[in-house]
């Protein structure tokens, strides 16, 4: 008969210092020791996968994911997947330094900035870190520091270390991280202006100290060098039409004057220099080599947001109705108002998505009363889009 077991029988630890102890016939392990097996049991599984081993995929093969999920932006879609293609070809021969050309896009709310990143991040197979700029603040100041994305980005690689070094990080509204200058519309104060001499030397190549835990960084342990980490930055630079029309308008008059006489500026003639003016620091700017704009949406490109993409947002909703046993539909007639209502706001497709919460605000609120009055079927009209009403009956 076996005594009853009150230590770890693999660091002999006493139940009584540590959190649990599980007792097996003969043999017991502490929970630090379970911990401890379950690192090194990963660690193998990601050592055993082989950088070399990735295929480099072709830039038209992003593409055309892409394309099942983001509406037009046929040129953002063209640079990323290019982009994205060349990192994969650095990460596979690493002894071929190839410069990394970082990407920086502009353009409009609600045209696909963030949608793009996040479907790229889908496709691929190489760890990826969307951050927020606006959360970041400058160290020792409350809030996150620029390092706390490496770590985002080494918990996202299952912490190994060779993975993160040639991961991606998405850096979404960096707009709102512009130095405040006379000329832009930033509310930001000045540190915008350190988060970018931060940002800058993540993106140039350091080596960051990290806690891989997240936690305090007087304790950080892991060492992570970010030179071969590929940023992609999106922003909407509000008011950045207005900057590239003056300078437009204040240059060369008769070679200008063509594009002075636009009426529609678009973010296609960016230069660098129209960033800087913006509030962006010089060598930021330089460092994202690949720049490309996101145009507008038009009516059409609405109304396949609305119907065609996947996980549009007819079908979002069809799905919402349809737990309450309710079938939803939308005439032509009514999207087409939509996508105009939704132009209106220069909103992009957010607009939509606000459009279409109006619309159907009323029907969802007394989705539970159509079950009881048996109404199956909610085909929405023009007159419905105009002045959403309800088809339930009153005094249920
Ligand atoms: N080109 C597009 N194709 C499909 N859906 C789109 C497209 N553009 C925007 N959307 C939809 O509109 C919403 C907002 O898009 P997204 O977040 O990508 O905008 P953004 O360009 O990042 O805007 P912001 O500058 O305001 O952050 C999302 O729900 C997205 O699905
Ligand atoms: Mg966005």
């Amino acid at each position: 008969m076996s005594e009853k077991i009150d230590s770890c029988s693999f660091c002999g630890k006493h139940k009584s210092n540590v959190d649990r102890l599980i007792v097996g016939h003969e043999v017991a392990i502490c929970n630090e020791c379970v911990e401890l097996c379950d690192k090194l049991l990963k660690q193998r599984k990601i050592n055993s996968k082989n950088i070399s081993s990735i295929t480099i995929p072709d830039p038209k093969e992003i593409k055309e994911y892409l394309d099942q999920y983001v509406v037009g932006q046929t040129e953002a879609k063209v640079v990323l997947s290019v982009a994205i293609t060349n990192h994969y070809k650095r990460i596979s021969s690493p002894e071929n330094e190839v410069a990394k050309s970082n990407i920086l896009m502009v353009g409009p709310t609600g045209t696909g900035k963030t949608l793009l990143a996040k479907t790229v991040a889908e496709y691929l197979n190489v760890p990826f870190a969307v951050a927020d700029a606006t959360t970041l603040t400058e160290a020792g100041y409350v809030g996150d520091d620029v390092d706390s994305l490496i770590t985002l980005l080494y918990q996202n690689a299952d912490c190994d270390l060779e993975r993160t070094q040639r991961g991606i990080i998405f850096l979404d509204e960096i707009d709102k991280i512009a130095r405040k200058s006379e000329s832009s519309t930033v509310s930001r104060d000045v540190s915008g202006e350190g988060v970018q001499q931060a940002l800058l030397k993540l993106v140039e190549g350091t080596k960051v100290k990290i806690n891989p835990t997240g936690g305090r960084k007087s304790e950080a342990t892991v060492e992570i060098d970010t030179t071969n980490i590929l940023f992609i930055a999106g922003g909407a630079f509000v008011g950045l039409e207005k900057i590239v029309k003056n300078r437009i308008q204040g240059t060369a008059m008769g070679f200008g004057a063509k594009l002075a006489s636009d009426t529609v500026v678009d973010y296609e003639i960016v230069s660098p220099d129209d960033l800087v003016k913006y509030g962006m620091i010089p060598e930021f700017v330089g460092r994202f080599s690949s720049s490309v704009s996101l145009h507008g949406l038009n009516k059409e490109q609405l109304i396949s947001i609305l119907t065609k993409v996947k996980h549009n947002f007819v079908e979002q909703y069809q799905w919402l109705f349809y737990q309450d046993g309710v079938e939803l539909s939308f005439d032509q007639e009514s999207l087409d108002i939509v996508a105009d209502r939704t132009l209106k706001t220069k909103t992009g497709a957010r607009g939509l998505h606000a459009e279409l919460e109006r619309i159907l605000l009323p029907h969802m609120y007394d989705l539970p009363r159509y079950r009881k009055q048996s109404i199956g079927t909610v085909s929405i009209t023009p007159k419905l889009v105009n002045t959403p009403t309800t088809l339930a009956q009153e005094n249920e």
